[in-house]
């Protein structure tokens, strides 16, 4: 049981605070060296209990299914190493990455002026959510054809997303959707695309190099989209977050081989994992919805999964 009491129960938020300023410089004095130099690793205003599930696997096993409440919902990861499994697996997982994408970006289309760009992502909702339904059926028999499909229709979403990254950085469109946002989503799109196709051809290798990459790419922003959404009083985790984003993005890891890379994977891990339960119970102030804290720790998982098998 993974489990991680952050601040006495009792204590109050302002405690929690400076109890947590405090561990910090026992940190650094103590040279309590993390991947990221988020210390303590796991934000100490969030006066949360991190249970195991948050941060488990689930083996997609045939059959499997997605529920339909985020808090709800497994890491499905491949339960062996051949292509069918991985195909289920990540069919499972990407097709409802893919479908939050499209509910994330109706969220934040609003207005009469952004309705015909609300019912496309209303479609591809429609459309991520029908894959999903079916891919616990993933097998042997059929799970060529059923890839070709979500290929397709990840490529489609993934060139929506670039467009849209344009209408929205141009000023054309005034949406509250991030461009970044739209690249960020349109990479994931492109990534489950790739992966499928290369699980058609008949292999499931991952490449280091590669998951490193895309990994810690998707990390790095997720911190920076973090920093961005957090309420400005929240000054302890936008500075968390900051050195996170600056860990991922910027300082690179060097350390390719090494445990370097699972240390940072596991810090931002634990920040999200806390983070989600502080939004859901309001002890975290942002604009973050509960569903998006839920999707980005999914992904993390999908991260440490996929590094441990690289
Ligand atoms: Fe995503
Ligand atoms: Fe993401």
């Amino acid at each position: 049981m993974h489990e991680q009491q952050i601040a006495p129960a009792s204590s109050s938020r302002r405690d929690a605070l400076r109890a947590g300023a405090a561990v910090t410089l026992s940190g650094i004095a103590g040279g309590c060296a993390t991947a990221t130099g988020i210390l303590p690793v796991v934000p100490p205003a969030a006066k949360v209990v991190q249970d195991s599930s948050q941060v488990a696997t689930t083996p997609a096993s045939p059959g499997a299914v997605m529920p339909q409440k985020a808090e709800d919902k497994p890491t499905f990861v491949s339960e062996a190493r051949d292509p069918v499994a991985y195909s289920r697996a990540d069919n499972l997982f990407w097709n409802d990455v893919m479908m939050e994408h499209a509910q994330f970006f109706q969220m934040l289309m609003w207005g009469p002026e952004l309705e015909a760009e609300r019912r496309q992502a209303e479609d591809f909702q429609r459309v991520f959510a029908d894959l999903l339904r079916q891919s616990g059926g993933v097998s042997r028999e059929n799970h060529v054809a059923f890839n070709r499909r979500s290929i397709d229709q990840a490529r489609r979403f993934s060139d929506w997303k670039k467009t849209m990254e344009q209408r929205q950085a141009s000023g054309r469109m005034h949406s509250l959707v991030f461009p970044l946002f739209f690249t960020h989503t349109a990479r994931e799109a492109d990534r489950f695309a790739a992966r499928l196709d290369q699980y058609n051809r008949g292999s499931i290798e991952l490449d280091r190099r590669e998951v490193i990459d895309f990994w810690t790419k998707t990390m790095g922003e997720h911190a920076g989209f973090i920093v961005q959404l957090l309420d400005p009083n929240e000054l302890l985790l936008i500075d968390q977050a900051r050195k996170l984003e600056e860990s991922f993005l910027r300082q690179g890891f060097r350390d390719v081989a090494g445990d370097e890379v699972m240390k940072a994977g596991r810090e931002i891990l634990d920040f999200k994992t806390v983070g989600e339960k502080g939004i859901r119970n309001g002890r975290i102030r942002s604009v973050i919805h509960p569903s998006l804290a839920s999707h980005v720790r999914r992904e993390a998982v999908r991260f440490i999964d996929e590094l441990r098998r690289a």
